[in-house]
């Protein structure tokens, strides 16, 4: 078969290190995908939100099956288009990739099916936005309604950060019509918990669970980003709490999909808070996440793409979804002023990383060109460059081996956090 990915970033290498192992893969192409991807897949230079360019390729490259992982094209409709022409999809329809595309879609349906979340209120009103934030208990978080390239929330500890967030959304239109409404929603505290889950629209299988690490610096500290570090599976997350949120969020939510007549299908991303209270959803994602993917499926036994093809066919209870009990930890080198804009260009010195037991390198904003040696050489090209991965036994030797690694890794201005797995 052959078989495009949308998408070239580490999720997407990820996915595919795993896709080339299947043996009905005859060929991949990745769109636009990176460095370290074509060493395992054809690049193809069509940008992941350039949906005609990618139907006039599949249209032209008789391709089988398509996936669709970042949220943009999933958002812009590419599932409907692929599938229009007769070619199998992972990923939602643009109708379920409402799930993440619309915060406030997101909250009105799990208000009216009771799935737990924090409290909110919606504004398309300026002004009234300013009052009710002026009147707020702090802190409180103001999200921009649409995708805004994983920037779009602030949790503003007083009145002046609220305010800066609503101008910034409602009036100078940072991210355009993403922002046109808002919603201020309660601060949830607790434990954050990813949850990336398998579903056909009908049966809903989770991965093993994983703990993000969205801010820039140790400590928490810092910018939101898109992610510096992953262990996985969460240590907080017990079997207790798993079927709780199979009982009362996971099931519920796809059930909750059916009856608005908005299948999903694909990989669902639950982005929960574990609270005094009980698990509350702080948002879905209609994707996998990133850098989640890259600790959560060195830890997948079963085939990626035999799951991906009984999820597409409404057949995933047929396949067994196994994990191997291990631990991964994946911690991100990213450029010096990330999340801010970086230079880049920089040749990437790998030392001997890939030799350290367990360790497997993705990458994320890298090109491969050729250096004046006449051999192959990785450059930066992105926030986020590199996401190095260690699998273990247990977390703390996970821990210790994506470290080992990423110290052998340099580039000019490389920073990652150093307490990934510790905080
Ligand atoms: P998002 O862009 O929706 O992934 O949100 C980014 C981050 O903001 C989340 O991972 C949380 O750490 C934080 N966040 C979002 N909503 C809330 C909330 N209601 N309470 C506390 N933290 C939140
Ligand atoms: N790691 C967060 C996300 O993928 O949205």
């Amino acid at each position: 078969m052959n078989v495009i990915v949308i998408g070239g970033g580490g999720r997407e290498h990820a996915i595919i290190s795993r896709l080339v192992k299947n043996p009905r893969i005859s060929k991949i192409y990745a769109l636009p995908g990176n460095g370290g991807i074509s060493e395992l897949a054809e690049c193809v230079k069509i940008s992941a939100e350039d949906i005609k360019g990618i139907v006039e390729f599949a249209k032209n490259n008789a391709i089988d099956y398509a996936v669709v992982a970042p949220d943009d094209p999933l958002a812009l409709g590419a599932v409907d288009e692929l599938e229009a022409l007769g070619i199998e999809c992972f990923g939602p329809r643009k109708d379920a990739a409402l799930i993440e595309s619309s915060k406030i879609f997101a909250k009105e349906l799990m208000r009216k099916y009771n799935i737990p979340t924090a409290d909110y209120k919606i504004f398309d009103v300026l002004d009234e936005a300013l009052t009710y934030a002026a009147k707020s208990d702090f802190p409180i978080v103001v999200k921009a309604d649409g995708l805004a390239k994983g920037k779009g929330v602030v949790v503003a500890e007083n009145f002046q950060q609220a305010r800066d967030a609503i101008i910034s959304c409602m009036k100078n239109r940072a991210f355009g019509a993403s922002g046109e409404k808002i919603l201020i929603e309660e601060c949830l505290k607790g434990v954050e918990v990813t949850v990336l889950a398998f579903t056909d629209g009908n049966v809903i299988v989770p991965m093993v669970s994983s703990k993000d690490h969205k801010r820039a610096f140790d400590g928490n500290k810092g910018a939101n980003t898109g992610g510096m570090g992953v262990i996985a599976p969460n240590l907080s997350y017990t079997p207790e709490i798993a079927n709780y949120c199979m009982k009362n969020i996971f099931q519920p939510t796809i059930d909750a999909m059916n009856r608005e007549n908005r299948k999903f299908k694909g990989c669902l991303y639950f982005g929960l808070m574990l609270t005094k209270d009980g698990p509350k959803v702080i948002e879905y994602n209609c994707r996998f996440g990133d850098p989640e993917t890259q600790a959560v499926l060195p830890l997948l036994e079963a085939d990626l793409f035999e799951i991906m093809l009984a999820v597409s066919s409404g057949k995933l209870s047929d396949v067994k979804i196994s994990f191997s009990g291990k631990y991964s930890c994946c911690v991100v080198a990213a450029s010096e002023n990330y999340p801010a804009s970086s230079e880049t260009g920089f040749e990437i010195d790998f030392g001997d990383a890939s030799k350290v037991d367990g360790v497997e390198i993705f990458h994320a904003g890298t090109d491969c060109k050729i250096g004046s040696n006449g051999e192959k050489v990785f450059v930066t090209s992105g926030g986020r460059v590199l996401s190095v991965n260690a699998v273990a036994e247990n977390p703390e030797l996970a821990r210790s081996k994506a470290y080992e690694a990423i110290r052998e890794i340099y580039f000019p201005g490389m920073r990652f956090r150093h307490d990934i797995g510790a905080v």
